[in-house]
């Protein structure tokens, strides 16, 4: 017969007994986790049974509200290392930034991978873009680069990213993902048009969180010692892991038996010592609106082409360490496009701006006004504010010296004192009307047909199969409008999604006859010849 603690032991979680006994969150010993205090053995219970009303209250309040998008994800410890270069030049002569300057220099990072629009549990083999935000622990304080694996976005006015969102996620009567109500949003949002070719494309399921590229998206700045800026678009290049997408069929093959595969792959690899490395490269443009371009440099729906603005590699990242608890770092962790370092800066994309408020606004409620007390979100440097009070205050941020009474600046008290400037500032010269309007360079479908035309023919055929397959469920005019958008983009790219539609017979379905689905192939071939 066993002896009882060899009963208890199974494999991956180990330990057994530890030697510590349970207590409760105020030290108490805890000497029955069993039973409740009751009349008699059969109840009822009483009220004063502290550890039990204890146990279950912190029990009920568990969860924090999930992340209004991106709710699902996995995360990891590593390093950034940078290269001591930018291509073959100094990084000083673009940026300050102090991670990039030595070669060699390690920066502590945290990352968090995700898919968008399901929720926290929900599968890891959706066709969706995947999140990819990296926490850099600079030595002057946190930098955040809150990317996609996509390195371009659904829309460029952040006023439509709550209307786009609720398009995305199940519908508010029957919670069910509708994709007639995101085709309804998209057909009438023709910058969605390239965004929309990748998603549909292998490209929208990567096959897990390593083997996919990750990219800021958004135009940022470098700013040098003199204070003069480059236009910047940061992208990350998976290294000896490499990039793999699923088709349509082989994600359904994994969701059948796996919701977690993602989460798990990165955690296996991670813990087998099999340690993901990205190279971080920029994309660099001058700081000015390029009239010779056929698009806005500051338009995240577009590509800058690699041929004009090169990929120039300025260091690598490494995870080799899982999260000691889920909960506690992944699901804590707050990243957002504010978190910049000096050196770097804003562009005036107005995407990147709108995002700007949203992330703290939002983790201020996720998680709690002193979200960023909480070790995974706070910086490795010093922090010294007069910011205090708020839910869940842990400590006072008062630096060595300072007067714990003066919680104000200025003062001449031994209170916190301003920073001293580094460098000179970058100071951006504006001069125009106050408007309301979009840019004048849309260019909404030259380079959703050069990505098609980009593609191998078997993820055209994907892209074709799983635009079909989506569309089916629209009505016909919905179809039509995507239809004429894919015919702008390429003649051949709209046609086969109409002769598709066709061929499944879903454009007669009952809002229409055959005659128009006829009529629509017709239109598409029509404009195409124009586009
Ligand atoms: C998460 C807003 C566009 C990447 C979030 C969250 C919000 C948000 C509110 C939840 C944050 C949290 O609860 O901690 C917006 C708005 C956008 C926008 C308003 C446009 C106006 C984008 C774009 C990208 C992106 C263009 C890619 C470059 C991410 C990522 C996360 C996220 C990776 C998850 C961060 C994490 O892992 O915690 N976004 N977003 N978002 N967003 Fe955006």
């Amino acid at each position: 017969m066993k002896k009882k603690d060899e009963e208890h032991h199974t494999e991956p979680l180990g330990t057994g007994e530890s030697g510590e006994s349970l207590t409760n969150r105020q030290g108490h010993p805890v000497t029955d986790n069993q039973n409740v205090r009751t009349v008699g053995n059969r109840g009822p219970t009483t009220l004063e049974n502290y550890d039990f009303l204890e146990k279950i209250s912190h029990f009920d309040r568990e969860r924090i509200p999930e992340r209004v998008v991106h709710a699902r994800g996995a995360g990891a410890h590593g390093y950034f290392e940078a290269y001591g270069k930018v291509g073959d030049e100094s990084p000083a002569l673009y940026t300050r930034a102090k991670l990039f300057q030595e070669k060699g220099k390690r920066t502590p990072v945290f990352v968090r991978f995700s898919t968008v629009v399901g929720a926290r549990e929900s599968t890891e083999t959706a066709r969706d873009p995947r999140g990819f935000a990296v926490k850099f622990y600079t030595e002057d304080g946190n930098w955040d680069l809150v990317g996609n694996n996509l390195k371009i976005f659904f829309i460029r006015d952040p006023l439509k990213f709550p209307d786009m969102i609720h398009a995305f996620k199940p519908d508010p009567v029957t919670n069910i993902q509708d994709p007639e109500r995101m085709f309804d949003f998209v057909s009438q949002s023709p910058e969605a048009t390239h965004m929309i070719t990748f998603v549909f494309s292998p490209w929208g399921i990567p096959a897990n969180y390593r083997q996919m590229q990750g990219s800021g998206v958004n135009t940022y700045k470098w700013v040098n010692e003199k204070g003069e800026a480059v236009l910047i678009k940061y992208h990350w290049e998976p290294l000896k892991q490499g990039i793999k997408n699923l088709t349509q069929k082989e994600a359904e093959h994994i969701q059948a038996t796996n919701t977690n595969h993602a989460t798990q792959d990165l955690f296996e690899a991670i813990e087998n010592g099999d340690y993901p490395e990205w190279e971080l490269c920029v994309q660099m443009m001058s700081d000015e609106e390029h009239p010779e371009l056929d698009f806005d440099p500051l338009d995240p729906t577009k590509l800058w082409p690699a041929e004009q603005f090169p990929f120039l590699p300025v260091g690598k990242m490494v995870l080799n360490k899982n999260p000691e608890n889920y909960f506690n770092e992944v699901e804590q962790a707050a990243f957002g496009t504010g978190v910049l370092v000096d050196g770097l800066d804003f562009s005036d994309d107005k995407l990147l701006q709108g995002r700007t408020f949203s992330y703290s606004d939002t983790q201020r409620y996720r998680v709690g006004s002193n979200y960023l007390q909480l070790p995974i979100n706070s910086p490795e440097k010093r922090v010294a504010t007069n910011q205090q009070g708020g839910q869940m205050e842990y400590h006072v941020d008062t630096a060595p010296g300072q007067n714990p009474h003066t919680n104000y600046e200025p003062s001449s008290l031994g209170g916190l004192k301003e920073a001293e400037q580094i460098g000179d500032v970058h100071k951006p010269h504006y001069d125009d009307k106050l408007v309301r309007e979009p840019i004048d360079r849309q260019n909404n479908f030259g380079q959703a047909g050069d990505t098609y035309r980009s593609f191998e023919p078997w993820e055209q055929e994907e892209l074709i199969s799983n635009l079909v397959e989506a569309l089916s469920v629209c009505q016909p005019h919905i179809q039509e409008k995507m239809i004429e958008h894919f015919t702008k983009a390429d003649e051949d790219y709209g046609r086969r999604v109409a002769e598709g539609l066709k061929a499944a017979g879903t454009m007669s379905k009952e809002h229409t006859s055959s005659k128009q689905a006829d009529e629509a192939v017709d239109e598409a071939q029509k404009l195409g010849h124009k586009a």
